[in-house]
Formats: structure tokens, sequence, C-alpha cells
């Protein structure tokens, strides 16, 4: 599974990024906003941080300006994702977009035939919003196990779901259960992945009982040491 953060915060992708797990970025004018920078600025230095896939969303609803507006965007760098909306003229800027070898990724999927027509138009990407679904007591989770099944009983659709708008961990390892490709999550959702008391707690322990033992695996020349080592098959 894939994971993208949902974020156009360039220090917190820069901090992410730094640990090799993170597959790609995705955005959407809300971010843009609250970052409080220039768009195109902003997408141009994710594009250097990120080599995977990086969703900036067009802001026209007609699909003339949309398609002129996703040319302009894809031309920022190799991996950019056009995000369009999942309208008619969304749809026919993906047919296009998609054609000409550019990815898109069509957002705001609130339903499994929305989903079917984001793939019929050669989409990347399609972007259910789950916790916007759990916001108005529809569960989320239920319209991305819709998705994968359908796609699945169709191996000449190339789209990939791309789980969004995700509030939780439980939202990612339910994506992850169901076969979902990507997860797009906030910074915050990502580092509470990582964490769990039984870790901290044990690490505690362990880090205790190494300090009582009085020893350093580097020596007391630190890293210098490594010159010292033999190499492998010589003793
Ligand atoms: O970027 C699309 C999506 O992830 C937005 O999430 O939290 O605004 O519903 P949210």
């Amino acid at each position: 599974m894939k994971f993208f953060i949902d974020t156009a915060d360039t220090a917190e992708i820069r901090e992410l990024a730094s640990t090799g797990l993170l597959d790609g970025v995705t955005t959407n004018p809300s971010l843009i906003a609250k970052s409080g920078r220039d768009f195109i600025e902003v997408i141009e230095e994710i594009c250097e941080i990120v080599p995977g896939p990086v969703s900036a969303e067009v802001a026209a609803t007609d699909h003339e300006t949309m398609l002129a507006e996703g040319k302009r965007l894809a031309r920022i760098a190799p991996n950019i994702a056009v995000k369009v909306p999942l309208t008619p003229d969304g749809l026919k800027t993906c047919k296009v977009l998609s054609g000409e070898g550019t990815m898109v990724n069509v957002t705001l999927c609130f339903s499994p035939g929305q989903a079917i027509l984001a793939a019929k138009a050669g989409a990347s990407f399609v972007s259910p919003f789950v916790g916007r679904l759990d916001d108005i007591s529809t569960p989320g989770m239920e319209l991305i196990a819709d998705i994968c099944q359908i796609y699945s009983q169709y191996p000449d659709f190339e789209t990939e779901v791309l789980v969004a708008s995700i509030r939780h961990p439980m939202h990612v390892i339910e994506a992850a259960r169901m076969g979902a490709h990507v997860a797009t999550m906030p910074g915050s959702v990502i580092r509470q992945l990582f964490s769990h008391p039984l870790t901290d707690k044990g690490l505690a322990a362990f880090l205790a009982d190494w300090a009582k033992t009085g020893q350093s695996i580097l020596g007391k020349d630190g890293a210098k040491d490594d010159k010292k080592a033999p190499s492998r098959g010589q003793g």
C-alpha cells in the first residue's frame, strides 16, 4: 500500500519524506489556502522533494478552462497528477489528459457509480472521501469496500483507489485490509501509525538495561571504529 501525505506544508513533507516511507503527496485548494503560499511555487517545491505522484487541483469548473489549467499544472514536473472534480466536465478533462499521458486524480468521489465513471475516464487515481461520509453518518469504509470489489472484477481498469479524507489510523488499516492501493492522510495520522505505548515502554526498559552494561556499540571513539572493523570473510 502506498502512503501519500495530504498537505501543502513543505516542512512537514520534507520531514516525513526523510523516513523513506512517503510515496506521494496530495493537495487541494483548501490546503493551498492554508499554506498561504503561491500555488505554482509550492507545487514546484513539493515535486522536487517527493519523486512520486503530486496531486495539484484545477480551479475551473468548465472543461476548456480545466484542460488549460491541467496542461499548465502538468508542465510543472513529470510527477504531477492533475486533480479534477468528479463532474461531467471533470471526467471529460480526465479523459483528454489521461489520453495524453498525464496522470489524473479524480477527486470528490462519494459513490461506487462515480468511481466506475472515473475508471472509464482513464483516471490514474480515484479519491473517495471516507471521513466526510463518516461525518454525515454514512460509513465511508463501505464505499472503499464497494469500489475495491467492483474494480477487481475488471482487470483492465488501471485506476488506483486512493483513500482520502482519512481521519485516523483505523481508516488506513481497514483500507489496507480491503486492498486499496493508496492512502492519503495528514502527517498526524502517519505519526499515529508509528506510535504504540508498548513500543515506548519496551524501548525505555531496553535502554535502562543496556545502560547497566556500561557498554557502547561504537566504542569510545564512536563511528571512527568502523575503519578498524574486519571485512566479511576475513575473520
Ligand atoms: O485532499 C482530499 C481529502 O483528503 C480532504 O480531506 O479532511 O478535508 O475531508 P478532509
